[in-house]
């Protein structure tokens, strides 16, 4: 059945009559508005309302056994929400449809949370309620665990305690409807029981997560080997950034991070295609103007190749926190004096001396405040064009940074890295028993995996093993940088190698760096090779029946000739500026991506 809704909104502000230009605000006149707008939201509800009292009526005809909470239901509801909200922040979403929900899920049905947790617990289990049930539902809270269970048997209500304070094989007529791993409950499960008949929609949340990751947490790569992390002089300096940034607001949101994975598994099946761009070493002082001017760029070439091939084209910068580097050498020779390469800046400075080039675990906290510093750049400015932000990314090189922002989602157990939506996995750092690969497994993230031509199919399949043993939908990005001389031989078997292993990946190309080539110990990439990897790539993908998904590029807005198309072009002094690898300037970008779009119009 179809309903009209209807509301008048007032114009908004910003098209009304409000604000002239260089008048200030009437404050009077701006309160009127609010109120205005407070009725039509009120309208809005009383509309929603209507409809839940139909959905109740439609409902009376089944068995009516449902449980009125739909924890899957109301997770998208808030996801899709936030995925279209500008300037009201997705906590504020949540915050606000969980009451929405929670009230309309009473007006189907009057029904009490009952609670129950040793003194200790109770802060925490309130937290859950409030979370997942809204702060509008009755909740009454059991003097003991056995007053707890006998209220629930006796009315319509949902009960919730640690699991050790009860067996549910003891009273079999409250059914299990959810777990939920909370750390700081001090008890290994809350529990939640109905008193109705579970719902067939409600997952058992936690359950996969907690079980499969019982050997995981955020600090259990610190046990393993690992590579291309500096070695800081100032531990207990170190030690202390750590700890500020564990209790720090994280960069991004998990809903965002979750809705990219939702969008990356669209990708997988050929539903939409991805760009991947930015600076190779993203400065620490950039500041709005030049963050906006990346930011226009990715949404130039994502919007080209959108264009060209009449698919929806995901957008993500190496934006946002790409400031480590892994190197080919830990250290270099300047003049006489043997130094430590520059890392990326949150490392070490580019300046030549040994003082410049030492680790400074403080640059962890100035990468983390540029991060969110950009990200709020990137979203104002999408907010203010109509548009969306482009998600960001970056390698994760720094453990110690990522694992302090890496957070569990209470209601689902699962770890997220906030340090941004996705993370990828260098091709430097990809030993399965390494570090990277240990930590980048246990968190929810989408991840992509950096594929350089030493890597043998097997040793996909095996990483994949790893990473990706649930064989996730969207979780995957395998990112293809082999050069162009050795795409057309390597390629295939990796691709169908993990078709054969029944992994869900989206193939991307990264045409930079498998065509390194130097010059007098300058570094430089020529057209023609990236030009040639991209279409390679395409056609191999074809040949393989896999969908190419997209490209991954080193891009800058700047003038530069770094990558050229003869030696000829390259200028040192006035045209490179790069602090690490070669760019792609922005015709250089663009023809790339006309060259991807022309190869999949040849191969299909
Ligand atoms: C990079 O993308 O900047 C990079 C270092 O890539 P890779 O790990 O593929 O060498
Ligand atoms: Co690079």
């Amino acid at each position: 059945m179809k309903t009209n809704l209807q509301v008048n909104l007032a114009p908004p502000i910003a098209g009304g009559t409000l604000a002239a230009p260089g008048d200030l605000p009437n404050l009077a006149e701006l309160r009127a508005e609010i109120d205005r707008i407070d009725d039509a939201m009120l309208d809005l509800l009383e509309q929603r309302y209507a409809v839940v009292r139909r959905v109740t009526e439609a409902k009376a005809g089944e068995t009516s056994t449902t449980l009125p909470v739909r924890p899957l239901r109301e997770r998208r509801i808030v996801e899709r929400l936030a995925a279209r909200s500008h300037l009201v922040p997705t906590e504020d979403i949540a915050h606000i449809w969980r009451a929405v929900l929670a009230l309309s899920a009473r007006s189907q049905r009057n029904y009490k949370v009952i609670l129950w947790a040793p003194d200790d617990a109770r802060l925490a289990l309130a937290t859950l309620v409030a979370a997942r049930f809204g702060s509008t539902i009755p909740v009454e809270w059991a003097p003991t665990a056995d007053a707890a269970i006998a209220a629930a048997r006796a009315g319509e209500a949902i009960l919730l305690m640690p699991a050790d304070k009860i067996a549910p094989s003891d009273v079999p007529e409250l059914d299990l409807i959810g777990q939920y791993p909370l750390d700081n409950l001090h008890h290994p499960w809350a529990l939640a029981m109905g008193r109705l008949a579970a719902e067939a929609e409600l997952p058992v949340p936690g359950v996969s997560v907690a079980i499969d990751h019982d050997d995981w947490n955020p600090s259990t790569w610190e046990g393993r080997v690992h590579h291309q992390m500096p070695t800081y002089r100032n531990e207990r300096l170190l030690r202390a950034v750590r700890t500020l940034l564990a209790q720090a607001e994280p960069v991004v949101v998990a809903e965002s991070a979750a809705t990219l994975k939702q969008q990356i598994a669209q990708a997988q099946v050929g539903c939409a295609y991805l760009i991947q761009a930015g600076d190779c070493a993203e400065p620490i002082d950039a500041g709005r103007p030049e963050t906006l001017r990346m930011a226009g760029l990715i949404e130039a070439l994502a919007g080209r190749l959108e264009h060209a091939t009449g698919t929806p084209t995901l957008r993500i910068g190496r934006l946002a926190g790409q400031f480590a580097k892994p190197r080919s050498a830990s250290a270099e020779q300047a003049g006489d004096a043997l130094l430590p390469v520059y890392r990326g800046d949150a490392v070490n400075d580019m300046g030549a001396s040994a003082e410049e080039r030492a680790a400074d675990p403080s640059k962890l906290w100035e990468a983390y405040e540029q991060s969110c510093r950009v990200n709020s750049w990137l979203i104002a400015g999408a907010a203010a064009e109509g548009g969306h932000a482009p998600y960001v990314s970056h390698e994760a090189l720094l453990l110690p940074y990522e694992a302090a922002l890496t957070r569990r989602d209470a209601l689902t157990g699962e770890w997220w890295a906030r340090s941004a939506h996705t993370l990828w996995l260098g091709d430097r750092t990809r030993d399965p028993h390494g570090a990277h690969v240990e930590f980048l497994r246990g968190v929810a993230n989408p991840i992509g995996i950096k594929c350089g031509p030493t890597m043998a199919p097997d040793q996909l399949l095996r990483l994949l093993e790893r990473i990706d043993e649930r064989r996730e939908a969207g979780r995957i990005m395998l990112i293809a940088r082999l050069g162009h001389d050795k795409v057309g031989k390597l390629l295939q078997p990796m691709m169908d190698a993990v078709a054969a292993a029944g992994h869900p990946v989206l193939w991307l190309c990264d045409p930079m760096h498998g065509n390194n080539r130097s010059v007098d110990g300058m570094k430089f990439r020529l057209l023609a090779d990236m030009v040639g990897e991209v279409e390679s790539f395409a056609q191999v993908a074809a040949a393989a029946g896999v969908h190419a998904g997209g490209l991954h590029m080193e891009v800058t807005p700047s003038a530069v000739a770094e990558c050229v198309a003869d030696l000829d072009q390259l200028h040192p002094e006035r045209t490179y500026q790069s602090r690490c690898d070669p760019r792609l300037n922005r015709a250089q970008a663009m023809q790339l991506v006309d060259a991807f779009a022309a190869a999949l119009e040849g191969g299909a």
